[in-house]
């Protein structure tokens, strides 16, 4: 181990996982795979390769660094799209490279055009619609104006989205909101028709949206977290295993991060564990210490929280997680060493630490915890 854990990701878990996802949303429908923030931690390195072998070709990041990072590790003929942030002096960048991206603003998009003529290139664009998700997108009372100028200036664009951002289609709190969303994309979509513009793709859908409402789907999805295994939230699981008879199973987890004892300890009744006082032992116990903490992108709100597997059994992560450890309850997996393997994600057999296992409220350390493990933890592929 070259560094205090190590990540392995699983090959099997990510082709079986595309396989599920290709079927949920049907051949007509192109997944454009989300690898914003490394992969969401799995590494873009590791991940590209295999997710073209599986028949990917669309990739979606959020800013013009992570279209670099996904450039180099992907072929030629792989498209890229940033959803996000492009500075100016990126444009130029971003256009030359035939990288698709969105526009959410028409100051913007002049300038796509001049760059483009400048490059005797077209800019590959997608128009990002404001349907009540109020991050980017273009409001109602611009379309009219950007309509004109792509007109005015067709020869510098390549017309390839019409997209909106549903507001959290992972929870059923939100489905008027998310329904209403649809509406509009949908009447925004006919106006941009009649008035000219004709997409190449039309795409609404993260991982929930594809998931739970066929109807979003149109002929383009965004997939992030589904194909790397997690399931947004249990309700997109529960809704998906009534309607369609899915397990948990269905989707399989890619990702499992290890790390080993550094240190044993016995605690006697009483004594505290770590930093404070936020755990003191009812009884005399033994702990281990595992020199992954916060630093190394496992959340400080694990503290008391956490679990990892040592030997197939569950420990509890005791008091607070600090830079660069944790500690473990072992008293009672007796045969544990210093050395021994410690899964922080993954499974033993029938036992796995899922990171939303942690909590009721934890669906969204997924997300937090995938994006915050550090690029410096060696990945491995593994069959
Ligand atoms: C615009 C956009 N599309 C797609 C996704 C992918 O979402 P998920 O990981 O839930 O599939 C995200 C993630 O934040 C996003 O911001």
């Amino acid at each position: 181990m070259d560094n205090t854990s190590y990540i392995e990701i699983s090959k099997k878990a990510y082709r079986s996982n595309i396989r599920f996802l290709s079927k949920v949303v049907g051949e007509n429908v192109k997944i454009s795979s989300v690898v914003k923030g490394n992969a969401y931690g799995h590494g873009y390195e590791q991940i590209i390769p295999i997710a073209e072998e599986f028949g990917i070709n669309h990739f979606s990041v959020f800013s013009a660094f992570e279209a670099k990072q996904v450039a180099k590790f992907s072929s030629k003929k792989t498209d890229i799209m940033i959803f996000g942030f492009i500075t100016n002096e990126q444009l130029e960048w971003v256009i030359d490279n035939e990288i698709e991206f969105y526009i959410f603003d028409l100051d913007y998009l002049k300038k796509a055009s001049q760059i483009a003529s400048r490059l005797n290139k077209t800019a590959k664009i997608h128009i990002e619609l404001e349907t009540g998700f109020k991050r980017t997108g273009i409001e109602p009372e611009e379309f009219d104006e950007m309509i004109l100028f792509i007109h005015q200036n067709q020869e510098s664009f390549s017309i390839m989205g019409l997209c909106t951002h549903f507001a959290g289609a992972e929870s059923i709190a939100n489905y008027v909101r998310i329904k209403s969303q649809l509406l509009l994309f949908k009447k925004y979509h006919k106006y941009f028709l009649n008035n000219g513009i004709n997409p190449k793709y039309l795409h609404t859908s993260s991982s929930s949206a594809s998931l739970i409402y066929p109807e979003t789907r149109f002929n383009m999805v965004r997939i992030g977290i589904a194909q790397y295994g997690f399931w947004p939230t249990p309700e997109v699981l529960i809704t998906r295993n009534n309607k369609y008879g899915d397990k948990e199973s269905s989707l399989k987890r890619v990702i499992s991060w290890k790390s080993e004892i550094m240190a044993i300890k016995c605690v006697k009744k009483g004594e505290f564990v770590g930093y404070g006082n936020s755990f003191q032992a009812s009884k005399d116990i033994k702990i281990a210490i595992i020199p992954v903490g916060y630093n190394n992108g496992y959340s400080r709100s694990l503290s008391n929280r956490g679990h990892v597997l040592i030997h197939g059994k569950r420990a509890d992560v005791l008091g607070v997680v600090t830079m660069n450890t944790i500690s473990v309850n072992i008293t009672d997996i007796k045969t544990a060493e210093v050395g021994d393997e410690v899964i922080l994600i993954g499974n033993h057999n029938k036992n796995k630490i899922t990171i939303a296992s942690f909590s009721e409220m934890s669906n969204y350390l997924n997300y937090q915890v995938l994006a915050r493990l550090p690029e410096n933890i060696p990945r491995f592929v593994v069959e």
